[in-house]
């Protein structure tokens, strides 16, 4: 029996800490399932949604967590592709009005354009670690949003052979770096990736895919050099991605000085900046908007293959029992606020 009301961690006000409240569980409305949050997964966007608002500053009273996992209860008008009973994760949309589709609660809806089946070896908490950041990734490679390469589902991309591209990724610590290195190698057969990280990453960002692994702590003209080594002369490096850094000053910096090269960044990104050293980049920041994957039930259809044949594989992540335990959801928010929070938490609401 699904109940009338709920448990859910609100944020009420911008820049104070979230808490406990209670809501209306939602009704799914067409194209839409009710699923009963089994995990939920916390990222650091959310600790810039309740310090500074990001995405729901308009809309408070709000709902953190837009990356779901759990078990259908109710299916909307007019859903025949999904049942009750399903174990399924997805991700909920950021423009959504109200915090139906959040994780911080007990129960959610879910799109069925923007959600998958779990498939029976994993778990609900490893699922709910990919519903935001595959998307991302996918994004970053097969998007205007990103580097625009041809995604699987399209007709012409068996016709592409990426084995002479180089792709450096900096930020290569974060789980969306990982998640990205294994879709280009694993899908597009990328021939070189070079990765700038915490040595600590070195062995999992090598199984990942990269060719390369860069220490991060060793001086600036030290980490360009050997970059610009590794790609076999700084005319190579005409891919980048930049995964954490807000102002791209190293990217930059790295970037080809006389080729045409694109500069793919997950934070927002000063065009002009970047342009006025290197003439020939083009900025393009990653806008992990479902509706960017063009049709999303392609890439939602390819996720759960993707997980069975090891091209994705969920990310390292901790967890939290129940919602009472704000305080510990505070905790980790602030440190994502800080730049760490590794590993990433799941709550079990
Ligand atoms: N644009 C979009 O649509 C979109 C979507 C989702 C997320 N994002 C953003 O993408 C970023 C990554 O998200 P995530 O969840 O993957 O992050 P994450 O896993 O929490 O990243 C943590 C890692 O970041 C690395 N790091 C921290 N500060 C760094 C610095 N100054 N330089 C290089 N590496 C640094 C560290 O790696 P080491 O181990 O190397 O120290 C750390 O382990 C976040 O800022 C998030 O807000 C954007």
């Amino acid at each position: 029996m699904v109940p009338r009301t709920q448990k859910a961690v609100f944020v009420y006000e911008v820049g104070k800490p979230v808490r406990l409240g209670e809501r209306d569980v939602p009704s799914p409305k067409g194209g839409q399932v009710l699923v009963k949050v089994a995990a939920a997964h916390l990222l650091p966007h959310d600790a810039y949604g309740r310090d500074w608002g990001l995405f729901i500053g308009e809309k408070l009273p709000f709902v953190l967590a837009g990356s779901v996992a759990g078990t259908i209860k109710e299916l909307g008008p007019g859903v025949t592709s999904f049942h009750v009973g399903d174990r399924v994760f997805g991700t909920s949309n950021i423009d959504y009005p109200t915090p139906d589709q959040a994780g911080l609660q007990e129960y959610a809806v879910l799109q069925t354009d923007s959600m998958a089946l779990t498939p029976k070896e994993f778990s609900d908490e490893q699922m709910a670690t990919l519903g935001i950041n595959v998307p991302t990734a996918a994004v970053a490679l097969f998007t205007g949003f990103g580097f625009n390469f041809p995604s699987p589902w399209s007709g012409d991309f068996e016709s592409f052979d990426f084995s002479s591209l180089t792709i450096v990724v900096l930020g290569a610590g974060t789980n969306i770096a990982k998640l990205f290195i294994r879709l280009a190698t694993r899908l597009l057969d990328v021939g070189r990736i070079i990765a700038v990280a915490s040595l600590s990453n070195a062995d999992e960002l090598k199984e990942a895919g990269a060719a390369h692994v860069i220490d991060r702590h060793i001086s600036e003209e030290s980490v360009i050099a050997q970059v610009h080594s590794a790609a076999g002369g700084a005319e190579n490096a005409t891919h980048l991605i930049d995964c954490v850094t807000w102002e791209h000053r190293l990217a930059t910096k790295i970037m080809a000085r006389n080729a045409a090269s694109r500069l793919v960044t997950l934070q927002p990104v000063d065009e002009d900046k970047v342009r006025e050293q290197r003439p020939l980049c083009k900025p393009v920041l990653v806008e992990n908007l479902n509706i960017n994957l063009g049709e999303p039930e392609n890439f939602w259809r390819e996720l759960p293959r993707w997980l069975s044949i090891g091209v994705v594989r969920p990310t390292a992540f901790k967890t939290l029992e129940g919602l009472d335990n704000v305080g510990e959801i505070n905790r980790q928010l602030d440190e994502y606020a800080a730049g760490k929070g590794t590993p990433q938490l799941v709550v079990r609401p």
